[in-house]
């Protein structure tokens, strides 16, 4: 994997603040839906393109696990063709598994294949316990039998044919939806997923499945209907641009003052950032496939909570509290959805943000200056919110452990010192 990681190995990004923010940016492939869909290819016995993939840690990762069971996976600049026809193995060694969450796609998708697999619990961004009992009980519910490992053993599972039922999800678990779809296109009959995610994510995801000769419907809204069974062929994708990374730049932007304008992702699934966004003060223009922004001078605080697509999107709220710190007035924050994902605050507060934990419930009150210093970056999110911050103190803020914005970010660098950003890579 490392020699397809095509940059130097990053120690921490330097970032100078208080330079404004002005240009365009045409976002990167999204990360949360091309990890899903590589895991998808290897229902399809044959060549399945991707394009706009974004080059980024994650995909080299699972480009990594793929041709380790068999598949031959070749990255041509933002073009990833997958062959999964020499897939053999079924077994994801431990340490490939705890390299990322959505090692755990895999499951469904070997199931769907192979009807057998063996992983390990997923790795992943240390932001709560993660578990995976949803996923396990849809593929149960399609006649999977599971016996998870103790201690070092794998979890094993196995299915003479997986047969389509309903299965009714509790919450609306993003992975867990795409491991059931992987196994309702390969199970015999029509499955019925009730409750199930529809992340703007999962809605590309069902597109790329048709794509390839599944049948998916009721795409975009928490009811799939999917008829099981029918032969998959070979097909070409273009995935779309990352919203979290495009929703990033503009909480950025919008942070430091600024402009952007930004293109590649739809704007429908940031309405809910960009109508906080005005809330707070900044200017935002919306069409269906860009979104300019306008902020000037210190935004005005906001309220908001994490939840399940359309809410507020939890992996932006590490960003958004970055942005809070400067806002005038109280603003709040509910973590709904991880409940260890405040783990930023600490970093925001050596750079004199003044914020308060209780439970699930951050308090920031906004700061008229920040101060730049070191700090370190615990998760991929995070650590973009702490780029963000940098952009918005006074003097220089080093980020440290950046290794984890490199996870989901293809070059956070490049994108941001192209609208104007001081902002570099230290090795
Ligand atoms: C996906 O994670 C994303 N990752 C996350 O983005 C994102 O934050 C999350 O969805 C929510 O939108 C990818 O797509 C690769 P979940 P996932 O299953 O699938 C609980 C990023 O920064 N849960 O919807 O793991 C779980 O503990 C990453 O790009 C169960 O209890 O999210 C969590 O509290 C971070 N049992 C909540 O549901 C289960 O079986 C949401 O998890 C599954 C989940």
């Amino acid at each position: 994997i490392e020699d397809k990681w095509e940059g130097f190995f990053l120690s921490a990004i330097e970032v100078r603040g208080l330079c404004p923010i002005k240009g365009e940016i045409t976002v990167q492939g999204s990360k949360n839906a091309v990890l899903p869909m590589m895991a998808g290819a290897v229902l399809n016995n044959g060549i399945t393109v991707i394009n706009n993939v974004p080059r980024i840690q994650d995909v080299f990762c699972m480009m990594g696990i793929l041709d380790s069971l068999g598949c031959s996976c070749v990255l041509d600049g933002h073009s990833l063709t997958i062959d999964a026809a020499g897939l053999s193995r079924f077994s994801i060694p431990k340490a490939e598994m705890e390299k990322m969450r959505s090692s755990i796609m895999l499951l469904g998708a070997l199931l769907g294949r192979c009807k057998e697999a063996e992983v390990y619990y997923p790795g992943g961004c240390m932001i709560g316990k993660r578990p995976i009992d949803l996923h396990l009980m849809a593929l149960e519910k399609m006649g999977a039998r599971i016996r998870e490992g103790q201690g070092d053993e794998p979890l094993r599972a196995s299915v003479p044919r997986l047969r389509g039922t309903v299965v009714d999800f509790p919450f609306p678990s993003v992975g867990a939806t795409e491991n059931a779809i992987f196994a309702a296109v390969a199970a015999s009959g029509k499955t019925v997923l009730n409750g199930c995610a529809k992340e703007p994510e999962i809605v590309e995801l069902c597109r790329f499945m048709n794509n390839m000769g599944a049948s998916v419907r009721g795409v975009g809204g928490d009811v799939l209907v999917i008829e099981g069974g029918l032969p998959l062929h070979d097909s070409e994708f273009t995935v779309g641009g990352d919203r979290i990374a495009g929703g990033t730049y503009l909480l950025a932007a919008a942070g430091a003052g600024g402009e952007i304008l930004l293109t590649g992702t739809g704007s429908q699934g940031l309405k809910t950032v960009t109508s906080v966004l005005k809330q707070m003060g900044a200017a935002v223009f919306e069409e269906e496939e860009l979104i300019y922004l306008k902020a000037a001078g210190r935004l005005s605080a906001a309220s908001i909570k994490t939840g399940p697509y359309p809410g507020f999107p939890t992996d932006l709220q590490s960003v958004m509290m970055a942005v809070m710190s400067r806002a005038r007035g109280i603003s709040t924050i509910e973590e709904k959805i991880f409940e260890s994902r405040f783990k930023t605050a600490n970093e925001l507060q050596k750079l004199g943000a003044e914020i308060v934990i209780e439970e699930d419930i951050a308090k920031i009150q906004g700061r008229p200056l920040l101060k730049g210093c070191e700090v370190n970056a615990w998760d991929l999110r995070g650590g973009a919110a702490l780029v963000a911050a940098g952009l918005m103190a006074e003097g220089t803020t080093i980020i440290q452990s950046c290794e984890y914005i490199m996870r989901g970010y293809e070059d956070i660098c490049r994108d941001l010192s192209g609208m104007g950003a001081c902002i570099r890579y230290m090795e």
